[in-house]
């Protein structure tokens, strides 16, 4: 039953954030029918979401009808450094829960059911009919990718580097922390239009853009830049392998000879520490027909592109660094 009650958990948790619950609460407890009046909410059905929302340890009750905050709930705060807002209103997405709900369909056809339903892909969705569901994505990478970053950075070997691109890098997270730790380092991030219509201003316009391009293209298509370190956070699960072969091929075919390429995502493991991967894996299934991968799985599909697995680089926040050397560049 607590697996069944998921969706009714994600759909209490997203309706906080909705109604933005936690910003209207501060140090002292509210009484609800106050809270409702901040909010905009029925007291009594505001009064239910607070009593569920209390037994995920998501806000206190204080006395008959009051709430205040525990440390859990004050992480949905809108200035909260976890930035957990963004990512469960990306959660509350109307395409997502609809992928969701009916998953059997791409497991019997073994094809995405994204452009079943919306008839195009996510990104041309987001680009042509609904930009603000675009924004929320775009915001949702980003507060992730902050999280993540610092780690990464930690890990990642940029001995000999000159020229860094963030394939598919979003606001720019990623680029904007190597640069401000290799002083010697440019970057590029190189993504569709809209996604760097939000980059960072540091990279746009502010101290680090002597140093950064923002480069918009399909990286399905090419990707123009010659560089020495290509990255891809958390971009190459969203193709199958032949898609994935092609856009490593795009870039082989740019690179500078020994360029290395870095894809940076969690990988597929056995037994029940693998839960998180193999879920996003059905959700890469349904969104493009992407697919999470193991080790084995990045070599193999390395090889297909022209490109060899060097090492393999954990980072304490989960993501690792699977390495390649471009074989067959240009
Ligand atoms: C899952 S997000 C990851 C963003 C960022 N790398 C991060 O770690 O936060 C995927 C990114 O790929 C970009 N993207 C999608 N299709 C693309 C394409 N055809 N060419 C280049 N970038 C693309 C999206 O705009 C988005 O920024």
């Amino acid at each position: 039953m607590q697996f069944l009650t998921g969706k009714e958990i994600s759909g209490a948790v997203v309706a906080a954030a909705e109604l933005r619950l936690a910003d209207a609460i501060g140090d002292e407890p509210v009484p609800v029918e106050e809270l409702a009046t901040k909010v905009g909410a029925d007291p009594d059905a505001l009064f239910r979401l607070m009593r569920a929302l209390t037994t995920l340890g998501l806000f206190r009750a204080s006395g008959e009808r009051s709430f205040a905050h525990t440390e859990l709930s004050a992480g949905l705060r809108s200035d909260a450094p976890e930035r957990l807002l963004d990512m469960i209103l990306l959660e509350g997405a109307e395409w997502g829960w609809k992928l969701s709900s009916r998953l059997a369909e791409p497991v019997r056809t073994g094809k995405p059911l994204f452009p079943e339903i919306y008839g195009k892909d996510l990104f041309s969705y987001f680009m042509e009919d609904e930009p603000e569901a675009g924004q929320v994505f775009d915001r949702a990478m980003t507060a992730i990718s902050e999280s993540a970053v610092g780690p990464i950075v930690d890990a990642l070997d940029v001995t000999g580097v000159r020229k860094v691109v963030d394939v598919g890098g979003g606001q720019g997270s990623v680029v904007r922390a190597i640069l401000q730790r290799n002083p010697g380092l440019s970057g590029v991030v190189f993504d569709i239009e809209p996604a760097l219509g939000d980059a960072h201003a540091e990279l746009r316009d502010g101290e680090l853009s002597s140093r950064t391009e923002l480069i918009a293209g399909d990286c399905r298509e090419s990707v123009p830049v010659t560089a020495d370190l290509y990255l891809f956070r958390h971009v190459l699960h969203m193709w199958d392998d032949e898609g994935a072969a092609r856009i490593l091929r795009n870039v082989a075919a740019s690179a500078a000879p020994g360029a290395r390429v870095v894809a940076i995502e969690q990988l597929v493991t056995e037994g029940p520490d693998g839960q998180y991967v193999a879920l996003l894996d059905l959700h890469m299934l349904a969104v493009g027909g992407g697919r999470a991968r193991s080790e084995l799985d990045f070599a193999r599909l390395f090889e297909k592109a022209g490109l060899r697995l060097t090492r393999v680089t954990p980072t304490s926040a989960g993501d690792q660094l699977v390495e390649a050397e471009v074989v067959d560049g240009r």
